[in-house]
């Protein structure tokens, strides 16, 4: 299976498609094309709309009597595609031989969290991946990596959807990807013996491991802990957010500024959507957007990547994980947004980068809206509980009063 989309789009000719047919077109003009169809959409929508069929499995939220009717952000959630906003979540990734159950969850649950996993009883997962930053860390990048540079610790929230995992894709399970920070000396820096001996001497591990694998202390395998780990790391499912209750039909869990961004996001003007596709907000595929950085991305592990292209992450409690993209190079949501209006990478001359990512001319006010949306997307109530302290007696990560919004 080839995901490397950048290249397979670009075909034998070297020039995509969609480029080619509205490079001509200066941006302004664009934008104004755009506003057109969008207020024509309204208007034929709203013809359309008589009260009796409403046959679609999308409600219309109704329109905000506020909303003016030539901005953009007048096109409400009516006019945008119903099949794209009620998509329904892919199937989570487990593989058959580690069926989620309780008793791996809870086991997962307090490995996640105690550093008696680490060589030096000092680190754990939740130390780079804390719950209170979107399991991620607040730093713009973590160490480099056996075969990659040192980059932004990802969410781990929602991660059960994803097919390929880190940034680069070069790892497929949630069980394999846990050996790298357990066992790399600049992470975790144990070995497999290590963990096994320390887990073993610790009577309320075994029991955990007995109640979710059997066979009593022999259950207490390296493999077994990236087992429950993985089964933990999937129960981290977010969704229920402001953006799922008014797709949903609660007109009201968007504000007027919020509808506006998302009208903007679904638009074809921003095309944010298109890559980071509903419900997941993230795609399985490998894309050059160009943040300024030396990392090879996909093209350091596949022969067929490109150079720079990187998994189109999720959105879902991006809000949380500051500071942004792969090398954490963006501060804030609205450095992302000016970073895709001025035309992404192509702003500094960059030529792979995909087509989509023209750049668009938004007001200050449309560019506070889309940012604004992405602030939706947060919903933690599949928060777990951190525990107290770890089973082992070492401390947890103390918990980071975050701000809300
Ligand atoms: C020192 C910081 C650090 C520690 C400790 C750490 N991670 Fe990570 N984690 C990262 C970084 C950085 C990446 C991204 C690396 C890349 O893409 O090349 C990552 C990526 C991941 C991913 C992939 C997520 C995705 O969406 O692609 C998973 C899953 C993950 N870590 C789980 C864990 C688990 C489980 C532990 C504990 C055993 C752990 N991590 C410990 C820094 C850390
Ligand atoms: C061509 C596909 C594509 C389009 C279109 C696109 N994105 Fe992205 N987006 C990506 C990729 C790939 C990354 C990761 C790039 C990197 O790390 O260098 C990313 C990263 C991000 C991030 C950072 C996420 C994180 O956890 O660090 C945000 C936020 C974001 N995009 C929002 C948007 C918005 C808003 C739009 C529309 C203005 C948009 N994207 C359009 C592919 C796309």
């Amino acid at each position: 299976m080839n995901d490397d989309y950048g290249r397979r789009q670009r075909g034998s000719s070297g020039k995509p498609a969609v480029a080619a047919s509205r490079g001509a077109a200066p941006k302004r003009l664009r934008g104004l094309n755009v506003r057109l169809i969008l207020v024509s959409l309204v208007i034929v929508l709203a013809a359309c709309s008589a009260p009796a069929a409403q046959p679609t499995a999308l409600p219309a939220p109704a329109a905000t009597p506020t909303a003016t009717p030539t901005a953009i952000g007048a096109a409400s959630a009516s006019a945008l595609p119903p099949a794209a906003l009620n998509a329904q979540f892919p199937p989570i990734v487990a593989p058959p031989d580690n069926p989620t159950t309780p008793e791996k969850v809870e086991l997962g649950r307090q490995l996640f969290f105690d550093p008696v996993l680490s060589a030096s009883n000092g680190m754990s997962c939740a130390t780079c991946h804390h719950p209170d930053l979107g399991f991620s860390n607040g730093a713009p990048i973590s160490a480099p990596r056996a075969g990659a540079p040192g980059r932004n610790v990802p969410t781990l929230w929602n991660v059960a959807y994803s097919r390929h995992l880190l940034w680069d894709g070069r790892v497929e399970s949630l069980e394999a990807q846990a050996v790298d920070p357990l066992t790399l000396p600049s992470e975790m820096a144990a070995t497999p013996q290590g963990i096994e001996d320390k887990l073993k001497a610790i009577p309320a591990y075994v029991q955990l491991f007995d109640a979710a694998f059997g066979g009593g202390e022999a259950a207490v395998t390296f493999d077994n802990v990236a087992r429950a780990l993985a089964a933990f790391q999937r129960t981290l499912l977010s969704h229920d957010s402001r953006f799922d209750r008014y797709v949903a039909g609660d007109a009201s869990a968007l504000t007027v500024q919020e509808q506006r961004g998302l009208a903007l996001f679904f638009s074809s003007q921003t095309h944010c959507a298109e890559c980071h596709q509903p419900p997941t907000f993230a795609h399985g595929t490998f894309r050059v957007i160009g943040v300024p950085s030396d990392d090879p991305g996909r093209a350091g592990v596949s022969p067929t990547g490109l150079r720079g292209a990187f998994r189109v992450p999720t959105l879902r409690n991006v809000a949380r994980s500051a500071p942004y993209m792969h090398n954490g190079s963006l501060a804030t949501l609205e450095d992302v947004v000016h970073f895709y209006a001025q035309g992404a990478g192509g702003a500094d001359g960059q030529t792979t980068v995909d087509p989509l990512l023209k750049g668009f001319d938004l007001s200050g006010q449309e560019l506070a809206d889309l940012a604004a949306f992405m602030w939706t997307l947060t919903d933690e109530s599949a928060l777990p509980a951190v525990p107290e302290q770890a089973l082992s007696g070492l401390p947890v990560p103390p918990r980071i009063i975050v701000p809300s919004r």
